[in-house]
């Protein structure tokens, strides 16, 4: 999400009322058949095609749909949104849903960012990096309760602190550096910094990468960011994930680029460490638009338009895809909003439109929205982050060890479901609903999508997918992440105030931090995706199946694997809540507590 901007929420709230008068008008009258098509919805259990009593009604009603939801285009870009009559009611409809915790926020950040304002500036605002601990301390009680991850503001100088983060908050861009890849550029004292060389780093596979430098080209504001480039390595002897290098860099000035490691004054590298996070702030924030949402509403789109409603499979991706369609016209709001002539005050150090187009980049690319490629452990794969060959496994990689666990609980679910109802892999090929899906997914240009769906396997893998974005991946991007690590101050400024500087002595590091007004603003940015009061409620990972009505529909094997699914979910969220620092200060390896994916606490679906 990005839409905290502009003056304190002031600007949210008329956008959110130009939204709802857009979303009423939209209630026209639906066509006699579309009448049918919801007289005909009953308690009758989900039926595969071949078991289906009246197949020719069940066609009809496909037909019916594939009317009523059709493709058309975004301003927002990306993959295609849904139109026409019955998708601009189910639109319509979601909204009475998903926006009164929207509107409820915005008026707790409203309420509450004056006071956090005055707060700060009671206490003399911000003079040193420790100070922004009184952007939360006693604030934001409905907002952002408990604020950033425990650790974060007072362990921040602690490398470890910059590097971990990778390896939890934001794994997504990280890739280990391979024997034979050119490196971007060299640290001439790795050796000083390692023990030994950056030859021999790259060599034993100690060496990772984590390049943003693309950013360099977004259109500036009047506040500054650069585009990055860090090296991480895994130290040799104590097997330790540390920050090597970061390079920051700047267009127009690439030749001229500087490296700053460790051995830095604390000022210079403090900087080079913030500059690099304000990248992974920006990536969570517009990469999530099209890496968790996007992704997802694309084969969602297609599956609508092909399987009937009576079919388990749509309506096990029913629930997982809830209310999706409301988020992308908020969001171009935000775009609009923000690049408007009366936009207020500026906090990114880039504009709301080259987000959008960086968020389309990302997308086109395939980065972001190729669907197989992004299967976790495929890309955790790819990127050398797990099972590498040619180098040492990661000590410690808190992202990896928590959204397995969630992950292959839900594939276990998806496993007893799809197995339950379709006997043998050739059950699957001659499902003509799920063959007609696959085939759609070209038409709603799903990247990288499986190129057939003949087998067990392959079902349950697109399903398992399909959960993982809106669960893991929107609720560490964004939710309850990003704020309380990726966005959160001092560490993680969305813009500073100063130009990067050409040379190295940075004497003032608050001339390039946020002002407290900024600070604010941040915080009321990202708290519009937090959903910290949903703990132990049923919008949490632990309930991503416990709907009762779809359940009773559906055959008693996936209502057991349901039931066992909660079960492991709230045994896993007892071992995360009684995770505690050891006596050298850290979680994992880590100076943070990162329980992001406390299965009571993360909602299961992308809220927004
Ligand atoms: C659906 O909503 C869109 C956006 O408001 C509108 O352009 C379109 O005409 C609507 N279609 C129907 C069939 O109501
Ligand atoms: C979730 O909980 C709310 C409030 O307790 C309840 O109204 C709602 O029906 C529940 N949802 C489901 C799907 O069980
Ligand atoms: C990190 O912060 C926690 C909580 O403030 C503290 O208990 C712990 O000792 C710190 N760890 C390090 C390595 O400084
Ligand atoms: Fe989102």
């Amino acid at each position: 999400m990005i839409y905290g901007r502009g003056l304190l929420g002031k600007m949210i709230k008329s956008a959110l009322t130009s939204f709802l008068l857009a979303t009423a008008a939209v209630q026209a009258s639906p066509a006699l058949t579309e009448r049918h098509l919801e007289n005909a919805r009953s308690n009758d259990a989900y039926t595969l095609p071949k078991s289906d009593r009246n197949p020719r009604a069940r066609a009809a009603a496909i037909e019916v749909k594939r009317k009523g939801w059709q493709y058309s285009e975004y301003p927002m870009g990306v993959a295609y949104y849904p139109t026409g009559t019955l998708a601009n009611k189910t639109i319509a409809k979601d909204q009475e849903t998903w926006l009164p915790p929207i509107l409820k926020i915005s008026e707790a950040t409203t309420r509450e960012s004056p006071i956090a304002l005055e707060a700060i500036k009671a206490k003399g605002g911000f003079k040193k990096l420790e100070d922004y601990a009184n952007l939360y301390d006693g604030q934001w009680e409905e907002a952002f309760p408990g604020g950033p991850f425990e650790g974060m503001l007072t362990n921040f100088t602690d490398d470890r602190m910059f590097s971990m983060m990778r390896l939890s908050a934001s794994p997504y861009r990280l890739k280990r550096v391979k024997p034979s890849d050119k490196l971007p550029f060299l640290v001439h004292n790795a050796a000083d910094i390692t023990g030994i060389s950056l030859d021999k780093l790259q060599a034993q596979g100690r060496l990772f990468l984590e390049d943003f430098s693309e950013m360099k080209e977004l259109d500036p504001t009047d506040k500054f960011g650069a585009g990055c480039q860090a090296y991480f390595y895994i130290h040799p002897k104590s097997g330790d994930f540390l920050p090597l290098a970061v390079r920051p860099i700047v267009k127009g000035r690439e030749n001229s680029a500087l490296v700053y490691t460790p051995k830095d004054t604390e000022n210079d590298w403090m900087l080079a460490k913030m500059l690099m996070n304000q990248n992974d702030g920006w990536h969570t924030t517009w990469a999530h638009i099209t890496q968790s949402h996007s992704a997802a509403e694309a084969p969602y789109l297609a599956a609508i338009r092909t399987l009937s409603d009576n079919h388990p499979v749509l309506a096990m991706i029913n629930r997982i895809e809830k209310t999706p369609w409301n988020i992308r016209p908020l969001l171009e709001d935000g775009v609009q909003s923000g690049a408007g002539p009366d936009a207020g005050p500026q906090y990114y150090a880039w504009t709301s439109l080259s987000g959008r187009q960086w968020a389309n980049q990302v997308y086109s690319s395939g980065e972001t929205a190729n669907f197989q490629a992004n299967y976790y452990r495929t890309f955790l794969e790819n990127n050398g982050l797990i099972n590498c060959r040619y180098g040492p496994a990661l000590k410690s990689f808190p992202f990896y060890e928590d959204a397995s666990v969630i992950v292959e609980a839900i594939r276990d679910v998806m496993t007893a479901f799809v197995n339950s109802y379709y006997p043998n892999d050739n059950a699957v090929a001659k499902d003509p609903e799920l063959q007609a899906w696959q085939r759609e997914t070209d038409v709603a240009k799903v990247y990288d999508f499986p190129k057939s769906i003949k087998t067990r396997r392959t079902l349950v893998d697109i399903l398992t997918h399909q959960a993982y974005l809106g669960g893991i991946v929107h609720g560490v991007m964004s939710t309850n992440g990003a704020i309380g690590d990726t966005t959160s101050l001092p560490f993680a400024p969305a813009g500073f105030r100063q130009p990067i500087p050409t040379k190295k002595g940075v004497k003032d590091l608050m001339a390039f931090m946020p002002t407290p007004e900024g600070a604010v603003w941040q915080v009321v940015t990202y708290a519009a995706a937090n959903r910290a009061m949903w703990r132990d409620t049923n919008e949490t990972i632990s309930y991503m199946f416990e709907d009762e009505t779809m359940l009773n529909k559906m055959n008693p094997v996936t209502y057991q694997a349901a039931k066992s699914f909660k079960a492991k979910m709230d045994a896993f969220s007892k071992e995360v809540r009684a995770r505690t620092f050891d006596k050298d200060g850290l979680s994992r390896g880590m100076p943070f507590m990162w329980n992001v994916l406390d299965p009571n606490w993360a909602p299961y679906w992308s809220v927004v």
